[in-house]
């Protein structure tokens, strides 16, 4: 497959048209940004763990029935998927109290939650990403009630996986954000990614943090908590 144009460039990844119209390529920077933008940096080989440690998590995915937008890989930070409309909603699913939880309920970040919270924002970089509701998303035409139902049940169960894979590399998730797109068809599956950069990741005996709010907190070894994450999964 051949890469042609660059069709678009985000704070993390380019996307590149290809020879075949219904799929795209994404090339994953080591850039970084947080607060909507406001900090910048660079993580080393971010890109590439990101990349390996998102198409193998999307992989076990789809192994478990979760339909993706993985094609295949093509070197280690770039990647076919399937072009689809993304649908434009971060949702978010949370098992533990951390981040912006932590302030909007007053708890103590690690704190279990009884059940599972799913929360939607509005992807809109000038809005800053928004909270919204189901209301919101129906009133202002961003997905229909179909598509919400879909998305709910499978960011469940998505959550129910990978509690379950990483457990089992002794990592806990505490949080994360996934993204879903339309095939030209119309089907709704799993885009974007899945990484250090979009999860929340606790070390499950120590608590130490895995993630990219080590970048966000200034909290040093941010390279050494992606590779960590990336020889686990690998090992
Ligand atoms: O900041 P907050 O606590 O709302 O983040 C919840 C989860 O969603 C975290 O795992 C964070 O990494 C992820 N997230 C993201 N992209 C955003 C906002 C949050 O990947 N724009």
């Amino acid at each position: 497959m051949e890469k042609r144009d660059l069709l678009y460039e985000g704070k993390a990844k380019r996307v590149y048209t290809t020879d075949d119209k219904d799929i795209v390529m994404v090339s994953y920077k080591d850039d970084a940004t947080a607060f909507n933008g406001i900090k910048k940096g660079t993580i080393h080989d971010k890109g590439k763990v990101n990349n390996e440690v998102s198409n193998k998590v999307m992989m076990y995915l789809e192994e478990n029935a979760i339909p993706t937008h993985l094609v295949k890989q093509i070197n280690e930070r770039e990647t076919l998927v399937k072009k689809v409309e993304i649908i434009p909603l971060e949702v978010i699913v949370r098992n533990k109290v951390a981040g912006s939880l932590a302030k909007k309920l007053g708890l103590e970040e690690g704190t279990i939650l009884k059940r599972p919270i799913l929360e939607f924002c509005y992807k809109k970089d000038e809005l800053g990403d928004p909270f919204i509701n189901v209301d919101h998303i129906l009133a202002a035409e961003l997905a229909t009630e179909e598509e919400i139902e879909i998305i709910q049940k499978m960011a469940r169960k998505i959550n129910e996986l990978l509690v379950g894979y990483f457990k089992n590399i002794n990592i806990d998730l505490i949080d994360f954000k996934i993204e879903f797109g339309r095939t030209p068809d119309g089907q709704v599956i799993l885009a974007d990614e899945i990484s250090p950069d979009t999860c929340r990741y606790w070390d499950a005996t120590t608590g130490e943090k895995l993630d990219k709010d080590r970048f966000r907190r200034d909290m040093g070894n941010v390279e050494e908590a992606y590779l960590e994450v990336y020889n686990r999964i690998f090992a």
